[in-house]
């Protein structure tokens, strides 16, 4: 595969030859670009010499007129490494003011993004702000390790081990557009079961997880179709979105949209019971006591399980605690091919969290423990995994 190397100006500059030379190794091409800044930590000759091919570093002493774009179109990947919090600035803007940043606006290929930076840089709002853009974007970022910093902090902000970057530069190579030609149905966010006009029962579900997996699909090139319980996410770029109330609504659009699907995701979180008879008016505050008699709602994935036919059916199953268990326990009780576990509901990761650490029990009977990471990485590695499973799946069915 054709990769751009581009390198910013931070400590952790030499550490990119490293990069380049696993990349290289892996038999990879490798363009280096560097910015201005990098070239005070490290020299263009040492990418030359480990990649073979003169490295790109300044908009103006070009060969041709539009390098930045034809480089821009030969190659299928980029990486920064190290991506510096002012070079994290500027991409997250869309400033052009050098060849690497000319050149990523110009690249509309996957970007692996590997910062570095002095920890207080790192957790500095505009830097998560900026950080959060790229996310957003698509692009993938690989965290930073913790530990002792060339500044003499002690604290997140060292470069992640090159090994690890060149493992999440090849992960993002494979997944390409692996889903082009799909649909997936993907459900997301809480449902609200009305107790009266003006109030309702719900949960604290943000649809943040859901909505991940709608980004990464459409990235790996699915149609992707949304239905959503209220909540206040933006809509995911190139994703149909159906926005439903309750949990009855939410079965007829998943019901209504199921033909074309391939694969379906159910990570809302539908709510178990409702008011079956809502009160026209709003109820008073009459009685000292009230209780409510609720029934169930239905159950949208247990019904899938029995109309899936060759889907693949991917539930969540929010925990608060025995989530192993729960998760297999949902898995075959749904018939489901694979089940997401979380924790929910006092753990830093879940409901309203950036980030999640799931379990994933697959109908093969695999167990899969997915470490913290932010909820678009976790849904990349569910799709990764989706795809496997279909493959083993397949083969086990002799077709
Ligand atoms: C010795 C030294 C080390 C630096 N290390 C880092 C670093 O690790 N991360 C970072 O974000 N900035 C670091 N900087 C600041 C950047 O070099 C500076 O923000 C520069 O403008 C980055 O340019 P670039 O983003 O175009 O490469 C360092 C500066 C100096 C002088």
């Amino acid at each position: 595969m054709k990769i751009i190397l581009g390198v910013g100006g931070g400590i952790a500059a030499y550490k990119s030859a490293e990069i380049a030379r696993l990349l290289m190794q892996e038999g990879h091409a490798v363009q280096a670009v560097m910015t201005r800044a990098a070239q005070e930590f490290i020299s263009p000759l040492t990418f030359a010499a480990l990649t073979g091919r003169k490295t790109l570093t300044d908009l103006f002493a070009i060969e041709s007129a539009i390098e930045h774009i034809s480089v821009a179109q030969e190659n299928e990947l980029m990486a920064i490494a190290p991506a510096t919090a002012d070079l994290i600035a500027r991409l997250a803007h869309g400033l052009a003011d050098d060849f690497l940043t000319t050149l990523y606006l110009a690249f509309t290929g996957p970007v692996v993004v590997a910062p570095s930076m002095n920890s207080n840089m790192w957790r500095h709002a505009a830097t998560q702000a900026n950080l959060e853009t790229l996310r957003r974007r698509g692009h993938r970022i690989v965290e930073p390790d913790s530990g002792y910093l060339a500044c003499g902090m002690t604290g997140p902000g060292r470069l992640a081990d090159p090994g690890a970057i060149v493992e999440a530069i090849e992960r993002e190579s494979r997944r390409g557009r692996d889903l082009d030609g799909e649909t997936v149905l993907i459900t997301a966010g809480p449902t609200q079961e009305p107790l009266d006009p003006v109030r309702y029962i719900s949960n604290r579900s943000s649809g943040k997880m859901g909505y991940a997996l709608a980004e990464a699909a459409a990235a790996r090139g699915a149609r992707v179709i949304l239905i959503s319980g209220p909540v206040h996410l933006a809509p995911p770029r190139g994703v149909e979105v159906i926005s439903v109330r309750t949990a009855a609504e939410m079965r007829e659009k998943v019901l209504e949209n199921l033909a074309p699907a391939g694969i379906v995701v159910k990570a809302a979180a539908v709510a178990d019971f409702h008011l079956s008879k809502v009160p026209e008016q709003k109820v008073k505050k009459t009685a000292a006591r009230m209780s409510l008699e609720l029934d169930p709602t239905p159950d949208i994935l247990a019904e899938l399980g029995r109309k899936k036919g060759d889907r693949l059916l991917i539930g969540f199953a929010a925990e608060t605690q025995n989530l192993h268990q729960e998760a297999r326990r949902k898995l075959e009780s749904k018939n489901c091919d694979m089940v997401v576990g979380n924790l929910v509901g006092g753990s830093e990761t879940g409901f309203e969290s950036d980030e999640n650490e799931v379990v994933l029990a697959l109908s093969t009977g695999e167990l899969l423990s997915l470490p913290r990471a932010p909820k678009r990485e976790i849904a990349d590695r569910i799709f990764d995994e989706a795809l496997k499973l279909r493959l083993a799946l397949h083969a086990a069915d002799g077709r």
